[in-house]
């Protein structure tokens, strides 16, 4: 996690394995009938999102997606279909299932038709959330593609000169390989933060600072609410016009277009929590030019950023995807930090489903 103050501190935390969690998360949603299969890639998803230190958005979030397939929010097992196709683009049904399954198959369908004809797009008209939107990206990354997901969600972050909710936190990911140097991976919501960072806030008794949201006549609030409300909403990013909210607002609205007015789902202010209607595209480098030379360039671009002088107190200029990378190295060695009331929650779980929890 970028902010410390949103970190688990060492002493109240366990520590786990990933192939321990993939095992964990995979076990939990086979109980729940899930296929083998779909519980695989969903796990996959999950764990990465906690390896890469975005533990917002990894395992925990079966705490949430449980009660919901249990009382029939979600349909499991879900069918993954086709609805209408060109040579570059499809619409795709997500079978009201996992969001990370229907993201899946649509970026290997879209990777697919990137070899075939250069580039594939692929819209899903009915998905559920699929957490950290860089997983989808980065699927192109091994196929020197670059791969491009944006999603939409339930209404929480104003419009600009708003003030009430009506958009979602509509993150946009986009991924593009380097050579010797690390791929370029830009994963973010267009609101200032991810909505469960303010959750997180609440659940840590840590104020949120100033920017991240207001109240219901737009002035900021540092106290993190935890249930979405009219009383409160969350910022578009850059918070306010002078500074540029405009910007995040509009890009929200963008994502809204290419996912769910494109798909016909819905946009934010229509959307249940937890739907997330997904976009995502794969382009083929090499129908551009050599993948080596375009590797090439982004070695000496991420190099030159890289050599920036810092500004005073700050150690490094970093790139998009470098903090998410380090950890990932660094939690392959400790494992993934869980703090000890998640580890508990996370037990209570997987005994009501009568299968091993974290030991
Ligand atoms: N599925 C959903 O509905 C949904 C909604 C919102 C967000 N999300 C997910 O939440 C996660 C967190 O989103 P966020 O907006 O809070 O992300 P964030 O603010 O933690 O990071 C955003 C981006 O900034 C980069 N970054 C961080 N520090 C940097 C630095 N010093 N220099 C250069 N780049 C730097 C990161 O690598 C990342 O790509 C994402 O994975 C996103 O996909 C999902």
């Amino acid at each position: 996690m970028i902010f410390d103050f949103l970190n688990i501190q060492p002493d109240n935390a366990r520590y786990f394995p990933a192939e321990r969690l993939q095992l964990f998360a995979t076990s939990i949603l086979q109980a729940l009938n899930v296929p083998e299969e779909h519980a695989r890639i969903s796990a996959d998803a999950l764990v990465s999102a906690n390896l890469r230190g975005v533990d917002t958005h990894g395992i925990i979030n079966l705490l949430e997606y449980t009660p919901m397939i249990l009382d029939g929010s979600y349909t499991i097992p879900q069918e993954i279909r086709v609805i209408r196709e060109s040579e570059s683009t499809a619409l795709m049904s997500n079978g009201n299932g996992l969001g990370f399954v229907g993201g899946v198959y649509a970026m290997r369908l879209a990777i697919q038709k990137a070899w075939e004809t250069g580039s594939g797009q692929v819209v899903i008209c009915d998905g559920r959330h699929i957490g950290m939107a860089a997983y989808f990206s980065m699927m192109a990354l091994e196929h020197d593609m670059i791969g491009i997901t944006y999603t939409n969600g339930s209404r929480s972050v104003r419009p600009i000169l708003g003030a009430r909710t009506r958009l979602g936190t509509n993150p946009l990911a986009f991924a593009a390989p380097a050579g010797k140097q690390r791929p370029f991976v830009l994963d973010m919501a267009t609101s200032t933060v991810a909505g469960r960072k303010i959750e997180l806030a609440h659940n840590l008794g840590v104020p949120i600072p100033e920017g991240w949201a207001v109240d219901y006549k737009g002035h900021p609030i540092t106290k993190p609410p935890l249930k979405r409300s009219d009383a409160w909403a969350q910022n578009p990013l850059g918070n306010t016009l002078v500074q540029g909210g405009h910007k995040g607002y509009g890009l929200a609205v963008m994502i809204d277009i290419m996912t769910g007015v494109l798909s016909g789902g819905g946009y934010g202010a229509n959307m249940s929590f937890g739907q997330n209607y997904t976009w995502v595209m794969a382009l083929d480098i090499s129908r551009i030019r050599p993948v080596d030379e375009f590797k090439q360039m982004m070695d000496d671009m991420i190099i030159e950023l890289h050599s920036t002088p810092p500004e005073e107190g700050a150690e490094q200029v970093l790139v998009a995807g470098d903090p998410e990378a380090d950890t990932q190295v660094l939690r392959m060695k400790t494992g993934v930090p869980f703090h000890y009331d998640q580890v508990k929650k996370l037990n209570e779980l997987a005994a009501s489903l009568k299968v091993d929890g974290l030991h």
